[in-house]
């Protein structure tokens, strides 16, 4: 789908052949009829409106513009959308897209285009896709408050449109903003024959549901209100309800609360209501004329939705206070004049409102002061329009529009032609309309009809519309763009067109005629304060808000701008904005006055291709060229195309420029080198200069990520290769740190040891270990202290028969206290035995003697120990025939008693008479006081016992003794232990030797010269007490039975 593929007629006017107005119609016609409604002339696209909708406009033709050249595919909106959005993004170029034609050539429809295309190709994501859902939906919104049916469009602007939609540096949209110009407020209480009020009062009557029109106090039938024009309530293809729902639902994606709708929809229904309050004549007390209400429901109604006092209202509508320094007069008004006060307050309430709307709808569409944009403009104005009668509204629409074509003609026709002079470009003059003169004649400062408006509304004295005229009529009497009645009369006299208060100007698309009626008190745009301090008083909050000027306190003497003058400075700064960004031009043309598809109104068309001066375009292009640039920028843009230039260039821009080109081989017609520019001749020349350029780009995109990625792994490798180092150094170095520390602790640790254990040997005694000796000695010592005190309180009896003894409190002391107890008693037995006189000494050691004696041998001796020693069993102190036994020598007699003789021959016992001396043993007759047997204690050589309790024993003799011839013998003593002890002890005493004493049952006694075996044998118990038996056993024996 190239250029020259299969078109139809021309696409780009440029080629046209011949080029005259004629072919350029024909091409149009030719081109519309085959449904090609888009055609180029260069760069500037032209649009015949086709009435139908055309299927060109869907996501597979965004994919194709998006992705191909401005010139590789047929003309379409989408192409210069597309150019202006690549530019925007890649040549950081703000865009404006101008949008121009008059009314119903589609200009709103081509806004909305570049809208959708736009929101289509730029960035996504949830941000992204909310803030073009806002600024799309703002449309409706718009559409539906600012619209309205015309005679020439169904829906036709009435307001003028500049949206800045701004973006980041990615190309994604931020926000926008919303300017609004001059809404056609006077639409409000009258439309022309055959159009309809704005779209929002038949939206809000069709689509609202039975409960909110009750809310609002309203009737679904459009005929009861008298600001809709009741023959004109539908409108052929446009359905009011479901719009009305569409845009309720704009309003929520833009964010408007659900309160700001309510609020919205009451303000409106406020509107029509006071279409329908009826003011009639009355005449006050005094004769003067006044007004009043006659439908006291309706304003009670339009006070209830507004939160006012009824009376209030009516005061305000039906007369006016005037405040002079001193003091306040009111006049009451007539019903004209309060009808006219109701139809200004109606109209300034709906535009207020629709001020309000827009910006509402910028406060949720703007974007962050911080961040850096780019702006792409998009401008839909009211297109120009011619009516029958014509006021104030289209004196200013048409100003709007004739700037608008200054615009077009300053950059494409004028400027251009004086660039190419300037540049020293050989060049042929284009002839085209400047239409300078005509916007001086509107807006200059001084002298143009504007100020004189602005003059005549400050002017004191009488001012009326027919003043202004007259001063027009004066002022421009020679000016070849203004006519009137007053400058005609002298060229042409009947002029049925033109009445009486009427001024002409013939603008660039032909000759407007205006009527001044009203013109002043349009511009003055004053409400009467009244009017507006009684909406201040409303608890309505938006209809409060509308109006800050009625607020007491904010009073302003200070007159405000006049609506022309607002309007003026409006677009100057419009101009100014649009001139400051890259223009992309669509020429809207409307092919036929019925909005019918398919129809080709050749006049119709011709007259809007001349006055947009689309010939002069077309001329101005083929003559000229396409593209120009600084040396510069154009050099630094495509000097990577070549390698003299790339990547360093020490030359001049021109010389640079030229080497490029000259490499390039484009060929010397394309390119003329102006004094500062560089100019190019067709767009395909510069298509392939961009096209070489991304190629070259590619191609460095790929070497600076070779570039880039070798050096990044060769970083990455290096730094991996210094931190590996860097690691293996600290872990070795860490290793052996740890491995030191590790030996250091060691030998500290055996030094320690070493010293801990030298130290010890040393201090041993001091140390703790030697505590539990310590300890235990001192706790031994304490528990043997505690023990001895104890024993040391608690000794028993010093008795020598007492043997009790406590036990040792512990264990350990068991062997101590035996001893101490054997100590005790030795003690004991010491101290007793000192006690004790040498006499009971002499008896103890005599008890002792026996003891050793007899202990444990014989059976008599436990019986003799108790009793002392007598020794004297026989009176023998008082006997002197006794004591004349015993030599005086002798000294005492240790013994005497009374035993008894066994006869050796039978066994028979004889009493005698017993003494023991020191020296002797004497035994007498127990009758007789002589001594019958004197035995020495020399010659007794033994003596022999029975263990049993009998006295018998045997004395042993010597042979050789003076009585040893008779033998031993056999006696039986009563006390036998005492006697046996003395005789022991006397024999020790007197020959120093023991005596022997057998303890037996049976010894040999010496009879004579033979031995008798004695046998002692111990009897029953029945046996005679005390009688001791012997019985002669043959010759040798003898047996003794003892008890
Ligand atoms: N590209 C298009 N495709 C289909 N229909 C179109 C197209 N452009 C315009 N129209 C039709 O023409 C009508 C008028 O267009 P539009 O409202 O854009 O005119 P306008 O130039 O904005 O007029 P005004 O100055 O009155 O606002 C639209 O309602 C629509 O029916
Ligand atoms: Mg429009």
């Amino acid at each position: 789908m190239t250029l020259l593929e299969g078109s139809v007629g021309v696409e780009d006017l440029v080629l046209l052949e011949p080029l005259e107005q004629e072919s350029l119609l024909k091409n149009l016609q030719l081109r519309y009829e085959k449904k090609e409604i888009y055609t180029y002339i260069g760069n500037v696209l032209v649009s015949v409106n086709p009435y139908q909708q055309l299927p060109i406009y869907g996501p597979d033709f965004i994919d194709k513009y998006r992705d191909y050249t401005f010139y590789e595919l047929k003309p379409h909106i989408f192409a210069v959308a597309n150019v202006a959005y690549q530019s925007l993004r890649f040549r950081d170029q703000d865009q404006c897209v101008l949008i121009t034609g008059e009314s119903g050539a589609g200009k709103t429809e081509a806004s909305k285009l570049v809208m959708s295309y736009v929101a289509a190709v730029c960035g996504k994501g949830e941000q992204v896709n909310s803030v073009k859902e806002q600024l799309l939906q703002s449309n409706p919104v718009l559409e539906a408050f600012g619209n309205a049916k015309t005679i020439r469009n169904n829906n036709s602007s009435r307001f003028g449109k500049y949206m800045d939609i701004e973006f980041d540096f990615k190309g994604s949209p931020l926000g926008g903003v919303i300017t609004n110009y001059l809404l056609e407020k006077s639409r409000v209480v009258k439309q022309l024959k055959g159009e309809r009020n704005f779209h929002i009062f038949y939206q809000l009557l069709a689509g609202a549901d039975a409960q909110l029109l009750k809310a609002l106090k309203l009737e679904r039938d459009t005929s009861g209100y008298a600001y809709l024009n009741g023959e004109v309530s539908r409108v052929d293809g446009m359905d009011d309800a479901s719009n009305f729902k569409a845009m309720q639902s704009a309003m929520t994606v833009i964010g408007f609360s659900e309160e700001e709708m309510r609020w919205v929809l009451e303000v409106t229904a406020l509107v029509l209501k006071l279409g329908n309050v009826e003011l009639s004549n009355e005449c006050q007390a005094n004769g003067i004329p006044a007004s009043g209400i006659c439908d006291e429901r309706g304003i009670r109604e339009i006070g209830e939705i507004a939160g006012l006092n009824s009376e209030e209202l009516e005061r305000a509508l039906c007369s006016r206070t005037m405040e002079t320094a001193k003091e306040k007069v009111v006049t009451a008004l007539n019903a004209v004049q309060a009808q006219y006060a109701r139809d200004a307050l109606a109209k300034n309430i709906y535009s207020r409102l629709f001020n309000w709307i827009v910006n509402r709808i910028n406060e949720s569409i703007k974007v962050g002061t911080g961040e850096r944009k780019k702006v792409m403009g998009v401008l839909d104005i009211y297109g120009f329009e011619i009516l029958e009668d014509n006021s104030f509204e289209q004196f200013v629409i048409n100003y709007c529009n004739e700037k608008l074509q200054q615009v077009f003609i300053e950059i494409t026709l004028k400027e251009e032609q004086e660039e190419y002079k300037r540049e020293g470009i050989p060049w042929e003059k284009v002839d085209y309309f400047d239409n300078g003169t005509i916007c001086n004649l509107i807006e200059h400062n001084q002298r143009g009809i504007l100020a004189m408006l602005d003059e005549e509304c400050l002017r004191p004295g009488v001012v009326s519309d027919s003043t202004f005229l007259a001063k027009l009529n004066q002022l421009y009497s020679k000016h070849s763009y203004y006519e009137s009645k007053v400058t005609q009369n002298t060229q042409r006299q009947y002029d049925h067109t033109m009445g009486l208060s009427c001024f002409r100007i013939c603008h660039y698309a032909g000759k407007v005629t205006y009527n001044v009626n009203s013109f002043i008190d349009k511009n003055n745009d004053l409400l009467f304060r009244d009017l507006s301090q009684a909406m201040w008083k409303a608890r309505h909050p938006l209809l409060q808000s509308l109006f800050p000027e009625g607020d007491p306190k904010q009073a302003s003497r200070k007159r405000p701008p006049t609506a022309g003058a607002q309007f003026k400075s409006s677009v100057a700064i419009l101009m100014k904005n649009l001139y400051s960004k890259n223009p992309n031009y669509i020429r809207c043309i409307k092919p036929n006055e019925h909005q019918q598809r398919g129809q080709f109104s050749w006049e119709l068309v011709a007259t809007q291709a001349q006055y947009l001066g689309l010939l002069e375009n077309v001329r101005v292009r083929r003559a000229g060229y396409a593209f120009r640039q600084v040396y510069g920028p154009f050099l630094e843009r495509f000097r990577l195309l070549s390698r003299s230039t790339w990547p360093r260039w020490n030359g001049g821009d021109r010389e640079g420029v030229e080497k490029i080109l000259g490499e390039l081989s484009v060929s010397s017609k394309e390119v003329t080198f102006g004094k500062t520019k560089i100019f190019i001749k067709s767009p395909k020349t510069l298509f392939y200069l961009e096209e070489q350029r991304r190629l070259r780009i590619q191609q460095l995109a790929t070497l600076i990520q070779k570039m880039y990625r070798g050096w990044r792994c060769r970083t990455h490798y290096q730094q991996m290769r210094k931190s590996q180092i860097l690691i293996s150094s600290w872990f070795r170095g860490n290793r052996q740190k740890k491995r030191y520390g590790k030996i250091r602790a060691s030998v500290l640790l055996i030094q320690a040891f070493v010293r801990g254990w030298k130290a010890r040997k040393d201090y041993r005694k001091y140390f703790r270990s030697g505590a539990t000796l310590t300890l235990t000695n001192f706790i031994y010592k304490s528990m043997a202290q505690k023990f001895l005190l104890r024993l040391k309180n608690n000794l028993p009896s010093t008795n020598v028969l007492d043997k009790k003894w406590p036990a040792a409190p512990y264990k350990c002391f068991n062997t101590a206290n035996r001893e101490l107890q054997q100590l005790f008693y030795q003690w004991k037995c010491k101290k007793f035995r000192d006690q004790l006189s040498p006499k009971q000494v002499e008896i103890l050691r005599e008890k002792l003697c026996a003891s050793e004696l007899f202990k444990g041998k014989k059976a008599a001796y436990p019986q003799s120990v108790p009793i002392p020693f007598r020794g004297d069993y026989v009176g023998l102190q008082g006997n002197p025939k006794l004591q004349k036994l015993k030599n005086r020598q002798e000294g005492s007699v240790l013994v005497a008693e009374t035993v008894k003789k066994v006869n050796r021959s039978n066994g028979k016992t004889s009493s005698r008479i017993l003494l023991l001396t020191k020296e002797h043993v004497i035994l007498a007759d127990t009758k007789k006081s002589q001594a019958q047997i004197v035995i020495g204690l020399e010659s007794v050589t033994g003596v022999s016992v029975s263990p049993f309790k009998d006295g018998l024993f045997g004395l042993h003799l010597s042979e050789i003794s003076s009585v040893g011839s008779k033998g031993d013998f056999l006696l039986v003593s009563e006390h036998v232990v005492e006697l046996l002890t003395r005789m022991h002890r006397a024999v020790l005493d007197t020959t120093q030797r023991q005596l022997p004493i057998s303890v037996t049952e049976q010894f040999s006694v010496r009879f004579k010269e033979s031995d008798v075996t004695v046998k002692v044998i111990q009897g029953p118990q029945s046996h005679e007490k005390g009688k001791l038996s012997c019985k002669k056993k043959g010759s040798r024996g003898l047996e003794v039975t003892v008890p």
